[in-house]
């Protein structure tokens, strides 16, 4: 029988098209190519591949810039070409969800042409417009390096126009029944075509009302109900992941009663793993698992440490942001917005020991893991490209001088390779750690295949355990009967021995290596290396 709930153990696999493999020799990443390199994501043992935008789009904002919703961008291939990779991804197990965009279009989008040029046009509506730049003042500036305001004048409507991105991204007008119906289809064309669900950008900012921040807007979710009955009807199974970057008990509404999204970003634990990892101390842990509430026994978070944009410090308060520019962006350069543009191994030192440990938190905490591309062999960013250009960079397969991307010549990659040691190809490639047991790529392997294997990582529970020190963040998931794992994870960079009196007598099961046991009557203590993890089951 097909399981309904597959996402609450999946791992997922954030891919960047243009980036990954270049199948037609053009310097850029397309579809042929992604699909001939599925057997690589099977090996890694990835469940779910999340597709960034893959539309038409003027690429300006990496083509969360829509200029046509059922079309694919012809940089990626042909409609055919999406079609195969579909297949072969179904054919080999894996799910695909892609990237609705509901919020905006690009301004190049044919509706909002239409709209600009003739008032009278039934697409006229469909765009947020006003005769002032004052309405919704109370509306946050999100792209705060670039944006000004959230209004932009245009000179062919003689009106201003809404964006909350950049102003080359019109905000659609969902108060248009029109515009509803618009996405509601697109939605369709998707799923009739076999694709498993949505990552659905930019929830919170569908609506607008005065005299509010015109985020989390109860109009919103009432749309997003409605969107997800329709997929429960037609299409049960396929999922909707929502991006709100937002506090919990703000995210907490989109999952409804099990009736909205299937999936959330947890947003503010990403920056408190980094924050606990420097500080060489749980509490931020402590403290933002607190502030989560419980969620819908079918609804899942999704957990992840970086991702395609710069790694968020919105959900941090003022100082928090000021000490983690500090720690992880010492060079101007390195921030972007209310951000950070680095990937993650740069962040942390490159030091494998740190490298593991936030993946071991990845790996175990509340929620499914989302690994982004490039990560899982520790590729480098590059800080001198523009916005966030620096951590979408050609995915690095092999040692040779265009690191097996693409055939042309490398000056003609639609982004240069990182080449700054130690993180160019010639080191960091998938081949090099493939055929080396002990590289990082075959330890996030054993750490997919672990929690895959573990459903109390999935499905579990989870309850913060004491651990004497505070630089020890140890947790259980599955805390109730049957499957138990208890994960301790050493923040520091000191030895550290965990007593393990409060566990009463038990066997530990190491989930790495089950024949490494630890029985607490004759080992009382854990000894923790500096930055070590254990991930044992309770027996
Ligand atoms: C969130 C996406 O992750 C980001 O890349 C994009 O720029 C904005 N939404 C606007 O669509």
């Amino acid at each position: 029988m097909e399981d309904l709930l597959w996402y609450k153990n999946a791992v997922f696999y954030e891919i960047y098209v243009r980036a990954f493999a270049d199948g037609n020799g053009d310097g850029k990443g397309d579809f042929a190519g992604l699909t001939s390199k599925l057997d690589y994501l099977v090996a890694l043992g990835v469940d779910c591949l999340w597709i960034m935008p893959m539309y038409p789009s003027p690429l300006l904002d990496d083509g969360y810039d829509i200029s046509d919703y059922t079309h694919i961008h012809p940089d990626y291939g042909s409609m055919q070409d999406f079609k195969t990779f579909l297949t072969a991804a179904h054919d080999r197990g894996l799910k695909v969800i892609v990237d609705l965009v509901l919020n905006h279009t690009s301004d190049q989008h044919p509706w909002f042409q239409a709209a600009r040029r003739d008032a009278k046009s039934p697409y006229r509506d469909y765009y947020v417009w006003s005769d002032t730049d004052r309405k919704y003042s109370e509306a946050r500036i999100i792209f705060v390096d670039i944006e000004k305001s959230n209004w932009s004048w245009d000179d062919a409507a003689g009106e201003y126009y809404w964006h909350r991105f950049y102003a080359s991204q019109p905000d659609l007008n969902y108060d248009n029944p029109s515009v509803q119906e618009e996405m509601r289809n697109v939605v369709k064309f998707w799923l009739d075509l076999g694709i498993d669900g949505f990552r659905a950008d930019a929830v919170p900012y569908l609506f607008e009302r005065e005299g509010t921040n015109c985020e989390n807007l109860p109009e919103t979710h009432a749309y997003l109900k409605r969107l997800r009955h329709f997929i429960d009807i037609y299409y049960p199974g396929r999922i909707l992941l929502c991006e709100a970057n937002q506090w919990p008990e703000d995210v907490r509404p989109y999952f409804g009663e099990g009736d909205e999204f299937h999936m959330g970003f947890h947003f503010p634990i990403m920056p408190r793993i980094f924050m606990a990892l420097r500080r060489g101390d749980r509490s931020p842990l402590v403290w933002i698992t607190g502030r989560t509430p419980p969620i819908p026994e079918s609804c899942q978070w999704c957990t992840f440490l970086r991702n395609h944009d710069e790694l968020t410090l919105e959900m941090v308060t003022p100082e928090e942001r000021q000490w983690m520019w500090q720690e992880y962006a010492p060079e101007p350069r390195m921030r972007l917005n209310l951000g950070i543009r680095r990937r993650l191994a740069p962040l942390l030192d490159n030091d494998r020991r740190k490298i593991e440990l936030a993946n071991s938190h990845l790996f175990t905490l509340p929620g499914s893991p989302v690994i982004y591309y490039g990560d899982e062999i520790g590729m480098g960013d590059n800080v001198w490209l523009r916005d966030r250009d620096g951590v979408r960079t050609p995915m690095q397969w092999e040692a040779s001088p265009g690191a097996g991307f693409s055939s042309v010549d490398p000056g003609q990659f639609y982004l240069p390779l990182i080449d700054a040691k130690p993180y160019g190809p010639e080191k960091v490639n998938v081949v090099g750690q493939l055929s080396d047991e002990g590289s990082f790529l075959n330890t996030i392997r054993r750490m997919i295949a672990v929690h895959k294997q573990n459903a109390a990582l999935g499905w579990g529970d989870f309850g913060w355990v004491e651990a004497g020190d505070p630089a020890v963040a140890a947790y259980c998931r599955g805390c109730g009967e049957g499957e138990r794992i208890l994960v301790v994870n050493n923040l520091s960079g000191k030895p550290i021995q965990m007593p393990l009196s409060g566990l009463g007598a038990r066997r530990l099961v190491d989930l790495f290596d089950s024949t490494l046991e630890i029985e607490t009557e004759k080992e009382p203590v854990l000894v923790l290396e500096p930055y070590a993890y254990r991930w044992l089951r309770l027996v």
